[in-house]
């Protein structure tokens, strides 16, 4: 499927998305979340796709930001009542199940940022820039980077970047917690595929399942993460995954996934 502002390729079993507005600093308009959107559901639904990785087209930025022409140009009311962006704010997260990384090969910036906080990690590259510049325009994150951000890296932090408006590098990033790995530039995508190429011959359901549990530790009280963690463990183990995986490791050799 060819899409107008993102392109997609499927790496064996690794989906990767790329930003393609290069000339705008790869700027979120309606247009790419309408085609991420769409991208996310058909690798959500596409059973050979195991890991994703989205970044952006050219050398400067992965996304600097929501489309600043677009918004200025849209009434008030045009915002509200179109919910502006809603899906991304937590429901196309939410469908996606399997997992997803961001490489991050320079400015991410306001709605960028957000959208890189919203996989399941990210690397980066050194070149990378984080921030949450929106109230430099008069307005505030709006795609949960005020709550992302604040979970990632403290209150303190985040309070300081969004409040200032100014960028994080890789480096200080790493440090914070907001990115898991920094990576030489040039090798950001190696790095990144190889990383997703890892993950996507793990065992499928584990996979999913280890997301899911993850993901819980920011939803629920620690005695009801631990539930969750216990129930999805004990569901695992009447897997045929389980009884391959096992096998595998006493027979020293490597498994061979069935999904179930
Ligand atoms: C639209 C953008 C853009 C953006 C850059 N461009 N960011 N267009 N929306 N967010 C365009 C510029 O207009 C310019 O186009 C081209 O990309 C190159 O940008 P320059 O500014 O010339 O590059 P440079 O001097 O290197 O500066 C890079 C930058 C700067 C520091 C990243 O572009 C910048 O500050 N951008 C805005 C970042 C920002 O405020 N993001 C938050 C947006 S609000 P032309 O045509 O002039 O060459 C947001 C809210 C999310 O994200 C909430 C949604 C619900």
């Amino acid at each position: 499927m060819s899409y107008e502002t993102i392109t997609v390729e499927q790496r064996d079993a690794v989906t990767l998305i790329t930003l393609n507005r290069p000339k705008a600093l790869n700027a979120l308009n309606s247009q790419v979340l309408a085609d991420l959107t769409d991208a996310f559901a058909a690798y959500q639904a596409d059973d050979t796709q195991l890991c994703a990785v989205i970044t952006g087209s050219g050398d400067k930025a992965f996304a600097a930001g929501a489309d600043i022409k677009e918004m200025s140009e849209k009434a008030p009311a045009d915002f509200y009542l179109e919910d502006f962006f809603s899906p991304w704010t937590s429901e196309v997260v939410k469908k996606t199940r399997k997992p997803w990384i961001a490489a991050v090969n320079g400015f991410a910036l306001g709605g960028g940022c957000e959208l890189a906080m919203m996989a399941d990690f990210i690397i980066a590259s050194e070149n990378a820039k984080f921030g949450q510049p929106e109230i430099k325009l008069g307005v505030a994150p709006g795609m949960g980077g005020s709550q992302r951000l604040t979970r990632a890296i403290g209150k303190s932090k985040a309070m300081e970047m969004c409040l200032t408006g100014r960028m994080m590098g890789a480096e200080e990033a790493e440090r914070a917690n907001l990115i898991a790995r920094v990576v030489p530039h040039d090798s950001l995508l190696d790095e990144a595929l190889k990383t997703a190429a890892q993950i996507a011959s793990m065992p499928p359901m584990a996979t999913i399942a280890n997301k899911e549990m993850v993901n819980a530790a920011f939803e629920t009280s620690l005695d009801q993460g631990l539930i969750v963690e216990r129930r999805i463990f004990q569901i695992l183990t009447a897997s045929e995954d389980k009884t391959e995986g096992m096998a595998a490791f006493i027979e020293k050799r490597e498994g061979n996934w069935k999904g179930c």
